[in-house]
């Protein structure tokens, strides 16, 4: 930790949590077992992101695809989820952490979408770590939706073309209350987005690493922070406009 930079930290990091099938698989267990090791990561990286002073952190928990997964695996998620969450409100609570929850909330069970309001509200009003945990969520279906709100807003008269603007349309999205993060990991040794934050991601550091997410530790997000501490975030301007200018 000595090694990051904390006037530079990202204030946001995303984290797509892959690989905890193969993990088990790998173990020759069953991929659920892989899923409730990949709790322990989670604390694990919530504990680690609190401490360094990280302000936002997303886990993409469960994609809208992740729907057509054998129903057995569905619904031990879906428990995994509700017991997990359900459990650690308190100790997120004492924490100061601020739980919320993006995606299509409305496909999930009614008892699931009730233990999430319950964990949201109680925690609310906490000022430290904002956890998001995207669940069922998409982003293409959540540019639809922000694009369907647009449209339903000029037909109705109240706003006009010409008040869709990038701001007003970051404004729809689920994560409008939240900056774009700067750094988004994926463990697991794939090279993809998967259909994650990708109207917020358009600046973000992308880091890909080969550890698998039951593996993923502190030391990991450490190493992650500091190589995108390492990395010249241009925005599209050249080198040289980004040095101060007693060093031109
Ligand atoms: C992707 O690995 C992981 C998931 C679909 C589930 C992630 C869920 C957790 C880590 C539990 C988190 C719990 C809370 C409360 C947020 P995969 O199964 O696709 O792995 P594979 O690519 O090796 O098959």
């Amino acid at each position: 930790m000595e090694n990051l930079d904390l006037s530079k930290l990202p204030k946001h990091i995303a984290i797509i949590m892959d690989g905890n099938g193969r993990w088990a698989q790998e173990q020759g267990q069953d991929r659920l077992f892989g899923h409730y090791q990949g709790v322990i990561s989670v604390r694990k990286v919530v504990e680690a992101a609190t401490e360094i002073g990280i302000q936002y952190l997303t886990l993409y928990a469960f994609s809208t695809e992740n729907w057509e997964r054998p129903q057995e695996e569905v619904t031990g998620l879906m428990t995994l989820f509700v017991d997990t969450i359900t459990k650690e409100v308190p100790d997120l609570h004492k924490n100061n952490i601020r739980l919320r929850f993006i995606g299509n909330l409305g496909l999930l069970p009614s008892h699931a979408r009730a233990a999430l309001d319950t964990a949201t509200a109680h925690t609310a009003q906490n000022t430290g770590l904002t956890l998001i945990i995207a669940l069922s969520y998409s982003s293409r279906w959540e540019l639809v939706e922000a694009a369907k709100n647009m449209a339903t807003k000029v037909k109705a008269g109240s706003i006009t073309i010409d008040h869709i603007t990038e701001t007003t349309f970051s404004e729809s999205l689920t994560t409008s209350e939240f900056p774009d993060p700067e750094l988004m990991i994926r463990t697991s040794g794939e090279f993809r987005i998967s259909n994650f934050l990708l109207y917020q991601l358009a600046y973000a550091e992308l880091y890909f690493t080969e550890t698998r997410w039951p593996d993923f530790r502190k030391d990991d997000l450490i190493k992650a922070i500091s190589d995108f501490q390492s990395r010249e975030r241009r925005f599209g301007k050249t080198s040289d406009q980004l040095l101060p200018n007693d060093e031109k």
